[in-house]
């Protein structure tokens, strides 16, 4: 697994959601992990966690959706390298039914506003390029993976239902990011892999509200998709950098 790496390579993941979990559960099995670093908010669901070995994790407290938690994450690395930078940070709701909710899937365009739009661009598009910003020198000069989750409802090609307004445009502008972000990279590091990556509907607090429509077989464990999508970006090298795939291994056209 992720044999672009060198052995005892450096993991940064940021969120602790389910996907976010899986993760650190699979990369903690690795042999080939060195450090491997949370960044989370909740750092008591890592530890209420039965699946993961927590002496094993070096975890960060910060939310890296603000400034002071971007300096948080960069003085607690201080000149480490980051081999592999895995973003997992999202928002689709903020767990709210009632009508007075703000954040929340728009199926029309009097639901739209503006602290749900500003939201959702900033967690789910602006944080993963702050992130790589906040790190490009310990993300250079040594092969990396830097991969985000992103979600096939930000393909603009794919959207033929509409609706999701905030969830969609910020994936889609998280999307730009990437890409861009990829294009500066192989000039300043071509020994990079940049990823935006589509975990397919899993079992998580994001899609419990939705998981009635999703067609059986359809919802995946986290522990599946975690295992999936380390084997994805396993079978990635820097040619194939700036590119979208989904769990299973295929691209998505933008
Ligand atoms: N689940 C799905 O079906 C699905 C489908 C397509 C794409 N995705 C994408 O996959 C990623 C992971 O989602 P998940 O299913 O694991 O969801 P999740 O369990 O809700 O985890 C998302 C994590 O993002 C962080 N986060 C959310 N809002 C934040 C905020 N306002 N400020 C700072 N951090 C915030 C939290 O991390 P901490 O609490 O640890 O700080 C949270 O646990 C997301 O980007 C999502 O869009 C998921």
């Amino acid at each position: 697994m992720l044999e672009h790496l060198p052995d005892h390579y450096t993991a940064v993941i940021t969120g602790g959601g389910g996907i976010g979990r899986a993760l650190l559960a699979e990369l903690s099995r690795d042999p080939r992990a060195g450090r491997i670093v949370s960044v989370t908010r909740h750092r008591e669901r890592l530890e209420q966690d039965d699946r993961l070995d927590i002496d094993r994790l070096d975890i960060v407290d910060a939310d890296v959706t603000t400034e002071q938690g971007l300096a948080t994450l960069s003085d607690y690395l201080h000149q480490t390298p980051v081999h592999l930078l895995f973003n997992t940070i999202g928002v689709l709701h903020d767990g709210q039914s009632d009508q007075s909710t703000v954040i929340a899937p728009e199926k029309r365009l009097e639901r739209l506003s503006f602290d749900a739009l500003n939201h959702a661009f900033q967690v789910n598009a602006a944080t993963a390029a702050m992130l790589i910003s906040t790190l490009t020198d310990r993300l250079t000069r040594h092969p990396a993976i830097i991969a985000t989750l992103s979600a096939r409802v930000g393909s603009i090609k794919d959207n033929d239902l509409g609706g999701w307004y905030a969830y969609r445009a910020s994936k889609a502008a998280l999307n730009m990011l990437m890409k861009t972000a990829s294009i500066e990279f192989k000039r300043r590091n071509p020994q990079a892999i940049l990823l935006c990556l589509h975990p397919g509907t899993t079992d998580t607090e994001l899609s419990r509200p939705f998981q009635a429509r999703v067609p059986k077989g359809k919802l995946f464990t986290p522990a599946f998709v975690a295992e999936r999508l380390l084997a994805v970006i396993s079978q990635r090298t820097p040619d194939d950098s700036g590119a979208f795939y989904d769990w299973n291994d295929t691209p998505i056209e933008w």
